[in-house]
């Protein structure tokens, strides 16, 4: 196309040094948009490195409570738990997920008694605790609805009890904010709500699937509850079924394929609306910077000004202490 104002009309007198490119710039990333997820697992003085997530480690309770604090001090405002269940304690309809002294519900007590004003985010899906890695319960090949939200609520339950700030349901079963809302109100428990509204059946969970040693008893894949990831209009319908079931904040997930719906989300709901970075996007920037292939500082904050961009409040990343640290420098 043609610049008809060319040449009294130059864009590139905006981008001529550094001090008016921040006047104008349009987005910005900060600290406290930043949500850290972390892995748990039993014992002490235990930390376990993850083959497909370089630099990102489980960590037992004792030594993940400083790693939190660190977070804390840096400035990030909240931590999303992720358990490790032993094999052992596995079963078809993931009965440990609501064991009131199961490992998460033990890993929210004590950092919030070290930690106290690091917001806690824990996930409600029964595939930390399931034989088959499925996130509801499965009977004859297929994933139960009302069943698992049945379960779901315990689990809720068992964390807000646990004293978790918030509950995020990524299991997608249909209506599961709504049973979890009424079950958390019956309890008089305040716990907040983030739902995993549009979360597609996506490759890219593949390196979170080995962090908590899921992939080796997923039967099948999730796509009769996950979404296709050929559809947009979709995730407006899970969307406005979630903030009507009482969701306080909602999810897209993965983040950079996604980034359309984001906007879609965001325009038409103006609510509290989250992405999560997830593993495998997480995996592929780590793969890169570390062959030299790309800069890992500038093309993470190049991804999160991305996210920003297209108008989320906060990004679940396990790159998130990294970039408090960048930002901290800066
Ligand atoms: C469990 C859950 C998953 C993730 C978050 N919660 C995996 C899955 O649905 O299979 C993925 C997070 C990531 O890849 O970083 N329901």
């Amino acid at each position: 196309m043609i610049n008809a104002q060319y040449p009294a009309k130059r864009m590139r007198r905006l981008r001529s040094s550094q001090w008016i490119r921040d006047l104008v710039e349009e987005h910005s990333i900060s600290i406290k948009d930043l949500i850290w997820p972390v892995f748990v697992i039993e014992g002490k003085n235990k930390r376990e490195s993850i083959a497909s997530m370089p630099n990102i480690y489980r960590y037992s309770i004792d030594l993940l409570i400083e790693e939190v604090k660190k977070a804390y001090d840096l400035g990030i405002p909240a931590i999303a738990i992720f358990p490790i269940t032993p094999n052992e304690k596995k079963t078809n309809c993931g009965k440990e997920s609501y064991n009131p002294d199961n490992l998460v519900c033990r890993a929210i007590r004590e950092i919030k008694s070290s930690v106290p004003k690091i917001g806690i985010i824990t996930d409600v899906a029964l595939d930390p605790y399931t034989s088959h890695g499925h996130d509801g319960i499965v009977k004859d090949g297929i994933i139960l609805n009302d069943e698992s939200v049945d379960v779901l609520c315990q689990q809720a339950l068992v964390q807000a009890k646990a004293g978790a700030d918030i509950v995020a349901p990524s299991d997608m079963m249909d209506g599961r904010v709504k049973e979890i809302r009424k079950a958390l109100d019956l309890s008089n428990e305040n716990t907040m709500i983030m739902a995993y509204s549009a979360k597609y059946a996506s490759a890219f969970y593949g390196p979170f699937r080995d962090a908590v040693n899921s992939s080796s008893c997923l039967k099948g894949d999730k796509k009769t509850y996950q979404m296709n990831p050929a559809n947009g209009n979709e995730a407006l319908h899970e969307v406005a079924l979630d903030i009507q079931e009482g969701a306080d904040m909602v999810m897209v997930k993965p983040g950079i394929p996604y980034l359309d719906i984001i906007v879609k989300v965001k325009e038409q709901f103006k609510t509290p609306t989250f992405a999560y970075h997830v593993s495998g996007e997480y995996a592929m920037l780590r793969a890169a910077c570390d062959n030299g292939w790309l800069d890992y500082e500038s093309a993470v904050m190049e991804t999160m000004i991305s996210f920003k961009r297209a108008g989320c409040d906060g990004i679940l990343t396990y790159s998130a202490r990294d970039i408090a640290t960048i930002l901290v420098n800066k």
